[in-house]
């Protein structure tokens, strides 16, 4: 089709024509709110590098997810920020750990609200590596007995599905066996399947207090430049029995989405995190762009390059913008 028998611009002509060829449209059904959970009663901490995000006390995530229930935004993405730290994580798997405890609370006072939990150690060992730590050096094979025992106390806690973030070799099925043997078969694994060892988190690690103290996660998290490598992680993950497979992050690797989407099934979800947060935000608040626009058009590509959910800091807001 050739101008001039071809014009693209009559069916642009007008906000109707413009909906009736729209491809992409957001739905608060694609969000997944990431929240912060600290030990302590009415807390409230404002995350600087993230405007309007917070670390919460227990009965604070609870207001927020009554809210966050009435945005009709489905599920939630939990990060707990321990009061202590050790070599062993203790505190990612004990009974009454952070986590543990804002779940229970939460599906006691939100019982429809889906809770999903990040499985991860750094946040919880104090060297701050995602796994156990020998001579200097992220031991994988050690550390999947924790993430698995991490996993399985937060599906005891009620947690209904599971999002292992550490990028250790084997946790998605040492993860499923341990939930399987232990009567939690119908608890799903969200993996974070291709996570790239990326610079755009460094907002969230003042958030979550999670920053590796020597080195960096170059040893377990994927190289920006590859992608090839991300579709070899993503169908290891899916024979290791994970039920949504996501990218990480997400604006940066549009294109590694769209290739997921394209080789496997499963559900893929998106992480648009927190340094994607913060520009937008920064922008915004210096008076450079439309804020508002700018973040629906982000949302809008991320389910266009194939995303059917979206981990998002902006999940509020623009359920709010879907609302108006
Ligand atoms: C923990 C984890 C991280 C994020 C999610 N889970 C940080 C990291 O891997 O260093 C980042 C999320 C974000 O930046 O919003 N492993």
């Amino acid at each position: 089709m050739l101008f001039p028998e071809y014009r693209p611009r009559r069916l642009r002509q007008n906000e109707s024509f413009r909906r009736m060829i729209r491809e992409t449209v957001l739905n608060t059904n694609d969000f997944i709110m990431p929240l912060f959970a600290v030990e302590g009663k009415d807390v409230k901490n404002p995350i600087p590098s993230m405007p309007g995000q917070f670390q919460m006390s227990v009965d604070n995530i609870v207001k927020t997810c009554q809210e966050i229930q009435k945005l009709n935004i489905p599920a939630i993405m939990l990060f707990g920020v321990p009061g202590k730290k050790d070599a062993l994580a203790t505190s990612a798997y004990a009974k009454d750990g952070i986590v543990q405890q804002a779940v229970r609370n939460l599906k006691n006072k939100v019982p429809d609200l889906a809770v999903i939990t990040d499985v991860c150690l750094c946040q919880y060992t104090d060297h701050g590596h995602c796994g156990v730590v020998e001579k200097n050096v992220v031991d994988n094979d050690a550390s999947l007995d924790l993430l698995a025992r991490t996993a399985l106390s937060h599906a005891k806690a009620g947690a209904d599905m599971v999002a292992p973030s550490d990028m250790m070799d084997g946790r998605v099925g040492e993860i499923r066996e341990s939930l399987d043997e232990n009567g939690f078969s119908h608890v799903p694994i969200m993996s974070y399947a291709a996570k790239y060892c990326s610079g755009f988190y460094g907002p969230f690690r003042q958030a979550a207090d999670s920053a590796p103290k020597f080195g960096d996660r170059r040893t377990y998290q994927m190289d920006p430049a590859n992608a090839q490598e991300a579709i070899r992680e993503v169908m290891m993950d899916i024979e290791e029995g994970a039920d949504i497979i996501m990218v990480k992050p997400a604006l940066a690797y549009l294109d590694v989405i769209y290739r997921v989407r394209q080789e496997c099934d499963l559900p893929v979800a998106a992480y648009n995190v927190s340094g994607e947060y913060a520009m937008i935000k920064a922008a915004e608040q210096l008076g450079w762009l439309d804020g508002t626009r700018v973040m629906m058009e982000s949302l809008t590509a991320i389910k266009r390059a194939g995303a059917d959910m979206i981990l998002t800091y902006f999940a509020m807001d623009a359920a709010r913008e879907l609302q108006t």
